[in-house]
């Protein structure tokens, strides 16, 4: 295994396992491990905590930002564990720079079970322990080049090989850890990721899945389907899977979906199934696949009788992102991924629902806090069974208007962005739907539907492939952050909500 350029500096809250972190790695590497609580304690000739009790807070840090600038000027540091106040410094964020910097996050409720009662001075008091989280958390991210959400203890070590790929990157790549039951993947993050050739994982030989519209921007590809919704079918399938047999692409090869939602569920549906599944690569090039459909490994077709009806849980073997794709991307689809970005607002809540709310175009940072939001619900529920179904905020009715108008009428995020104004008024939030309307309207996103009858909406409602025992369960919104599913709704409710949002 390389090492990385620069060291590989484990930051993050207490308890968030950096230390078993940097020894992973370290044995991984052959190199040793180094922790600056630990070098600090050493030249301080006493713990942390009795320097800290005895001189107090200020004259700690003073001796740790020497302690830790010290240590990262070292040339055989390979792997660095911080401690979690380091980073309070400007002159050590300053430093960090040189090296790649990877946030360990923890839950809140898991650093204080892991830090309290061992004697740390800021482990004492959990309203104090709470507040400082919540003021360093932000700080980690906004230094991490790679964020590794919590996970079991051998994360550092799944993410070694993404880590070390880093340095390939163009400058400024970020990589977020995508962590389910069935597979751990990197999503990295840059502008220009697709004009540098980068790849990952690097080994096997590689199939391009696209679509006309694309492989015009970003090359031919090995097989381009016509673009939109409706070449999202078995006959289209069958025609990429046998191109793959054609090109001889085996168990070692990596398919690479490169376009939108449709590429990306057909292209990772093809590697699913092809020889029972091979590796496949998702590069989101519209702002639906960015903020949401290339991660979590739902891949499927349409059927005309009813979309996504023929599909597989598949999961990328990483997700490579270069939002300056969204550049060519027409306004109308920028506007439908607008839907998906406020759903997941909506889901998230807190900076994320602030920062859109704002009426902000999604820039860089609302992306990876859409994708971080996705990325987390389906690391505690992969298969819909629990908490996933969140995301289908808005969808029950948006599916059902997409079906009743041939998959030809309303792209899927216009569809989404009128079923989440249907959601809001089952909900009985009509203040939030009045915010979000306004946002919709000002990017010219439709508010209503033409084309169908409520009453054909409702009955294929009805027929919602998420129906469990014969009801379809809701998705309501309490409060942004408040997102709760598994709702029965009364059915005159629903007529009444889809009643609201048809254009008749
Ligand atoms: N798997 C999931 O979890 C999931 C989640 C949400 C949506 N989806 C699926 O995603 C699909 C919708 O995705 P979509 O909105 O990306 O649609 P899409 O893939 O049809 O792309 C929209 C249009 O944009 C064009 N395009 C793509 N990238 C472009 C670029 N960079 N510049 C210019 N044009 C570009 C495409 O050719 C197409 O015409 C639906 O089928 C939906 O079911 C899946």
């Amino acid at each position: 295994m390389d090492a990385v350029d620069g060291a590989l500096v484990l930051v993050g809250f207490m308890g968030a396992g950096k230390t078993s972190g940097v020894r992973s790695l370290a044995a991984q590497l052959d190199c040793q491990p180094l922790d600056s609580d630990h070098e600090l304690e050493r030249e301080l000739g006493e713990s942390v905590e009795s320097f800290f009790d005895r001189e107090g807070e200020v004259a700690f840090r003073e001796r740790e930002e020497a302690a830790v600038l010290e240590l990262l000027d070292r040339e055989d540091s390979a792997v660095i564990a911080l401690g979690g106040g380091a980073l309070e410094s400007e002159r050590v964020r300053e430093a960090l720079r040189r090296h790649v910097v990877v946030h360990l996050e923890v839950d809140p409720e898991d650093a204080w079970r892991r830090a309290s009662g061992k004697g740390r001075p800021l482990a004492r008091d959990p309203g104090r322990f709470r507040e400082l989280y919540e003021q360093r958390h932000p700080l980690y991210d906004s230094i991490a080049d790679a964020v590794l959400p919590p996970s079991d203890r051998g994360g550092p070590l799944r993410a070694l090989p993404a880590l070390a790929a880093l340095r390939d990157a163009p400058a400024g790549t970020r990589m977020v850890w995508a962590h389910t039951r069935s597979r751990d993947y990197p999503v990295f993050f840059g502008r220009g990721l697709i004009a540098s050739g980068f790849l990952f994982p690097s080994e096997g030989r590689r199939f391009t899945v696209t679509d006309e519209t694309v492989a015009g921007i970003h090359g031919a590809g090995d097989a381009a389907i016509k673009p939109g919704e409706t070449a999202k079918n078995l006959v289209s399938a069958e025609w990429v899977l046998r191109k793959m047999a054609e090109a001889g692409m085996g168990h070692d090869d990596v398919v690479i979906a490169m376009g939108g939602g449709v590429v990306g569920d057909l292209g990772g549906f093809c590697a699913a199934v092809y020889q029972r599944g091979i590796r496949h690569v998702q590069v989101p090039t519209t702002l639906v696949a960015q903020v949401d459909s290339a991660y979590g490994g739902k891949t499927g077709v349409d059927l005309p009788e009813g979309k996504n009806y023929v599909g597989s849980y598949h999961q990328p073997s990483a997700v490579l992102v270069d939002p300056s794709a969204l550049e060519t991307l027409p306004r109308e689809e920028l506007a439908a991924g607008y839907a998906e970005v406020v759903k997941t607002a909506l889901i998230a809540g807190g900076p994320l629902w602030a920062r859109v709310r704002d009426g902000r175009d999604p820039d860089d940072e609302i992306i990876l806090g859409c994708l971080r939001t996705k990325l987390a619900v389906v690391a505690e529920d992969e298969r819909d069974s629990g908490r996933r179904q969140v995301l289908n905020l808005g969808h029950t009715v948006a599916h059902a208007i997409e079906a009743a108008t041939g998959f030809a009428r309303y792209r899927h995020g216009e569809a989404v962005g009128i079923g989440l104004l249907a959601a809001l008024r089952l909900s009985g939030r009509d203040a939030i739907r009045k915010e979000v309307a306004g946002l919709f309207a000002e990017r010219g996103l439709p508010l209503s539907f033409g084309g169908a009858s409520p009453a054909e909406v409702v009955e294929l409602v009805g027929r919602d492939k998420k129906r469990r025992g014969g009801d379809v369960p809701f998705v309501l919104v309490q409060a942004p952050g408040e997102v709760t599913y598994g709702h029965q709704v009364d059915p005159a409710d629903l007529l009444a909500a889809v009643e609201e949002v048809h254009a008749g």
